[in-house]
């Protein structure tokens, strides 16, 4: 079927910026008139030269209005001479999936793909009224660095037309096979594929699945898999239950829906609560005995929650416990591990680790990219993040499903020799690494919309305490004398040990003489006002105490960082939005 390329003319919009979760607005502000056209647009104007003769990947988590977003990025695509744009069934593939696909795909010449255009606004909700977002992914298969956001968000500030293909009829994103096309500068391929068949592939490159298959056949493992109706489902579905035989009981909310049955995809003890009810972790006691082992994952699935029966894994602690096991219980690192990073606000367990087993470690801003750099340089094989982000330099994305992959894989390493019936226990195997490496107890606090002037005005106050360490530990004493001091008092700056630019105002740290740590910043993602985030963390390295409970351990910082910030008088709030 042939088509042309026409120029239509359009107006900029305003605010048009990525950031590198990419441009999320709520759905309504995308559906507005060439809304998509101009921000695709623009992305393929600063991509330039790459453009012509390449494929783009284009799919998401496939919320509610991806399917008229993917219809229009194919028409834009063809006008502006890509010669075929890949799409996952359904529009469907996880951003790890994407990743995966950029770097390892390659198309009937032996091509890859230059980038994707990833659908997706995380773990926000979804639907008509809710949010929807476009993310550019390059080469690497990461988010797209600064340099080239700056530059899209600068040509959306002056569009004044885009290319569209006339011709080309929605293309039927259900069924796998070719649309083929001509245009003016040749053949244009629309190629639908399975969702799940890149990423399989990579996962059983890595992981044993014989070993974690006799995991899931023991009667005695139960486990539970919440999607939260996000994208995860269809990767739960092929891996668990077709690849590992797992009993297709143990998933829940698997099924993709576009507003994610009205709920929010975010993998945390408050919004994840059929899991955690199930769990034991609930309000109320669970109808039946909890499963062994239970995870979710977000709407795109790269975060990832792990639990164990009434058992609630930190996600700092989740990737030292991974980095600490991941040589004897995953082949993919068989080799021994690169090095490991960590967020600076993620708990020091990974350090701890780190230390012990000689490893390279980096502690690096929040925010995936500062990982894809290292790795890019072969400098870091783990990392994670507090904000329940894992993964590994398989791909350049946090990774939902691998990190439930890599604790079946511990899971599966640990009870390799069955003892009697009795499985080792996710419980068991934190306890244990707490008794090894010591513990750190982790809280994070988020004040939720909050004003914007008066967050500012916290930080400000916080950055004109740390002028007087000596007051500060005045100030402490006379709350609780049994905490220990204040030995240092910064704002968090990075300097990338691989391109050498320097990332300053990272977040607010107050750092004790005990190896505890008060953190506070200001969220880059959120959409309403400010989110002030308070993260609290003690070092425990006495194993006959680090059983307690975290919120009993952790009380005295608790309060010395809300009167030390005055929270309470500059946000008016007395408790915070969500605890985690
Ligand atoms: C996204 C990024 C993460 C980052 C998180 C921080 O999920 O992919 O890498 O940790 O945002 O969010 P915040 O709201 O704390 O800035
Ligand atoms: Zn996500």
């Amino acid at each position: 079927m042939g088509f042309v390329g026409a120029v239509r003319e359009t107006t900029p919009y305003d605010g048009q910026k990525p950031g590198t979760s990419g441009l999320r607005k709520k759905v309504t502000v995308f559906k507005q008139p060439h809304y998509v056209e101009n921000f695709v647009q623009a992305t393929f104007n600063a991509l330039s030269e790459k453009v012509q003769g390449s494929i783009i990947v284009v799919s998401g988590d496939g919320r509610y209005f991806s399917k008229d977003a993917i219809q229009i990025i194919i028409k834009i695509a063809a006008a502006n001479g890509v010669k075929e744009v890949w799409v996952g069934q359904n529009g469907l593939l996880s951003t790890p999936a994407v990743s995966a696909v950029i770097r390892d795909r390659v198309g009937r010449h032996g091509e890859k793909a230059t980038g994707a255009f990833i659908l997706t606004a995380s773990h926000n909700p979804g639907g008509p009224h809710e949010d929807f977002g476009i993310k550019y992914n390059t080469e690497n298969g990461g988010p797209a660095l600064e340099s080239l956001t700056d530059k899209i968000y600068s040509i959306t500030k002056t569009i004044k037309e885009y290319y569209i293909a006339e011709g080309i009829p929605d293309v039927d994103i259900g069924k796998c096979g070719t649309s083929a096309f001509t245009g003016p500068s040749g053949p244009f391929n629309v190629v639908v594929f399975d969702a799940t068949e890149d990423y399989v592939k990579l996962m059983k490159q890595i992981f044993d699945f014989g070993a974690i298959k006799n995991l899931l056949s023991r009667p005695e493992f139960t486990f539970c898999y919440d999607a939260l109706h996000g994208v995860a489902g269809i990767y739960a579905q092929k891996i668990f239950v077709e690849e590992l035989s797992a009993n297709p009981g143990f998933l829940l909310n698997c099924v993709p829906k576009e507003d994610f049955g009205g709920g929010h995809p975010d993998p945390n003890l408050t919004y994840a609560k059929e899991l955690v009810q199930r769990m034991g972790l609930g309000k109320t006691a669970p109808a039946a005995e909890p499963p062994e082992f239970g995870a979710a994952a977000d709407g795109d699935a790269d975060r990832n929650m792990i639990l164990g029966r009434r058992f609630f894994v930190t996600p700092s602690d989740s990737v030292a416990i991974i980095a600490a096991n991941a040589v004897g219980a995953i082949p993919y690192f068989k080799a021994g591990l690169k090095g490991v990073a960590r967020s600076m606000p993620t708990s020091a367990a990974l350090d701890v680790v780190a230390k012990a087993l000689d490893l390279k470690f980096f502690e690096v801003p929040t925010g995936w990219k500062f990982f894809g750099n290292l790795m890019d340089a072969g400098m870091c094989s783990v990392c994670g993040e507090e904000s329940f982000g894992t993964g590994s330099d398989h791909i350049r994305e946090k990774d939902g499903i691998w990190a439930v992959l890599a604790w079946l894989s511990i899971l599966a390493h640990k009870n390799r020799v069955p003892a009697g019936g009795k499985l080792v226990s996710v419980e068991d195997i934190v306890r244990q690494h707490w008794e090894t490496y010591g513990r750190h107890f982790y809280t994070r606090y988020d004040y939720e919309n909050v004003d914007a002037g008066a967050a500012k005005d916290l930080m400000a106050h916080l950055v004109s305490l740390q002028s007087s360490i000596p007051d500060v530990n005045k100030m402490i004493k006379e709350i609780n004398p049994n905490v220990a001091c204040v030995a240092k008092g910064d704002e968090f700056e990075y300097k990338d040990p691989v391109d050498g630019s320097v990332s300053k105002h990272q977040g607010i740290r107050f750092l004790f003489e005990d190896g505890s740590r008060l953190v506070f910043r200001l969220s880059g993602t959120g959409s309403e006002g400010a989110t002030i985030r308070l993260y609290i963390e003690q070092y425990q390295s006495d194993a006959s105490k680090t059983g307690i409970e975290s919120q009993v351990a952790l009380a005295p910082l608790v309060e010395i960082a809300l009167k030390l910030s005055k929270m309470e008088a500059f946000t008016g709030r007395s408790s915070p939005t969500v605890i985690t």
